[in-house]
């Protein structure tokens, strides 16, 4: 599998993930601004894939001799929903004028999310039912991490354990993360696949062919509510009806008890041309009102349970993610 990033000392390389799967080219990184313009461009996307490479534009900025403080100030301004970016921001800020530090802890972010990914795969796989298809959305995978993946980290330990009959992947609009990246990872495992548009969640689900949905998470508040990309709202509302469990991997990072519940996380709104426009082909009238908010919430009531490297976390949250935290 292609790393979504690799640091070389003086420079990010980085997948420039637009491309995929027609193309897989890697982009040199050597300033700040590359790294603050490559996230807010979605080059790099995903909540611990933002966290990590922002450290590294801290390093990189820190090198340019940019101060701590113009760094943090740049990269907080890119995108506002994935709580991972000001966590690893903050880890960065306790270094000070640092670069070597910088760097060390830029590794360090890295190397910790690697493994945990890992540790969610084995403990997320336990709680997937044997002999099942599996339903996910977006790209919560190698690509979204440092390597490996927090979703897709859960899905491919448990097809490794025999638990998965196939997976199916929501194409998710507007970017499509799903179509384009998560099919691809799921392919190059070796995983049988199926892509479906997102309006054909309800149907594959009501007719009983969906075993367990799981996806990734972008901020999880204080009470269990979970956002994550636009379109699983939906999904989550489909499981509590069906019943079939939803469950939420996302690591320790992606927690944030700073928020009482989903109402208060910040959800971006992007540019409108992302839905008007597939891969530069215009689809609808060009002077017609268009919303892209990228990002929505799930309750944690609809949420069967979080997986994190720490641990499970079940129902109620607000207890037991205050103790896998602390
Ligand atoms: O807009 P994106 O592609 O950055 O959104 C990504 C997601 O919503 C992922 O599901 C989430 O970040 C978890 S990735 C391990």
């Amino acid at each position: 599998m292609l790393p979504a990033f690799e640091w070389k000392g003086k420079s990010l390389l980085l997948l420039d993930q637009r491309l995929l799967p027609w193309e897989e080219k890697y982009l040199k990184l050597k300033t700040l601004e590359d790294v603050a313009e490559s996230i807010e461009k979605m080059k790099v996307r995903g909540a611990p894939a933002i966290g990590c490479v922002a450290a590294y534009g801290v390093v990189l900025g820190l090198k340019e001799g940019k101060s701590l403080k113009e760094c943090v100030e740049r990269l907080s301004k890119t995108r506002p929903t994935a709580v991972n970016l000001f966590w690893a921001l903050q880890r960065m800020e306790e270094l000070g004028n640092n670069p070597v530090k910088a760097e060390e802890e830029a590794r360090k972010i890295e190397e910790e999310d690697y493994q945990g990914n890992l540790k969610m795969g084995d403990l997320g796989s336990e709680l997937i039912p044997p002999g099942v298809n599996i339903l996910t959305h977006c790209n919560a995978g190698a690509l979204a991490t440092s390597g490996y993946g927090t979703a897709v980290g859960v899905i491919r330990k448990a097809w490794e354990k025999g638990k998965v009959k196939r997976v199916f992947v929501d194409e998710t609009r507007p970017y499509l993360q799903g179509a384009r990246l998560t099919t691809w990872e799921f392919l190059n495992l070796g995983i049988p696949t199926t892509l479906i548009t997102d309006n054909m969640a309800g149907y594959f689900i009501s007719k009983g062919k969906i075993g367990a949905i799981v996806v990734g998470a972008d901020r999880i508040a204080k009470n269990g509510d979970v956002a994550n990309k636009i379109g699983t709202f939906t999904l989550s509302v489909l499981a509590k009806e069906y019943d079939v469990p939803f469950f939420v991997a996302a690591p320790i990072s992606t927690i944030d008890l700073s928020m009482e519940a989903g109402e208060e996380i910040p959800i971006e709104e992007r540019a409108r041309e992302e839905v008007l426009y597939i891969n530069g082909k215009n689809i609808a009238p060009e002077n017609v009102d268009v919303r892209h908010p990228a990002f929505d919430v799930s309750p944690a009531s609809h949420i069967a349970a979080i997986i994190t490297e720490r641990g499970i976390a079940w129902p109620p949250y607000e207890r037991t993610l205050r103790e896998l935290v602390k």
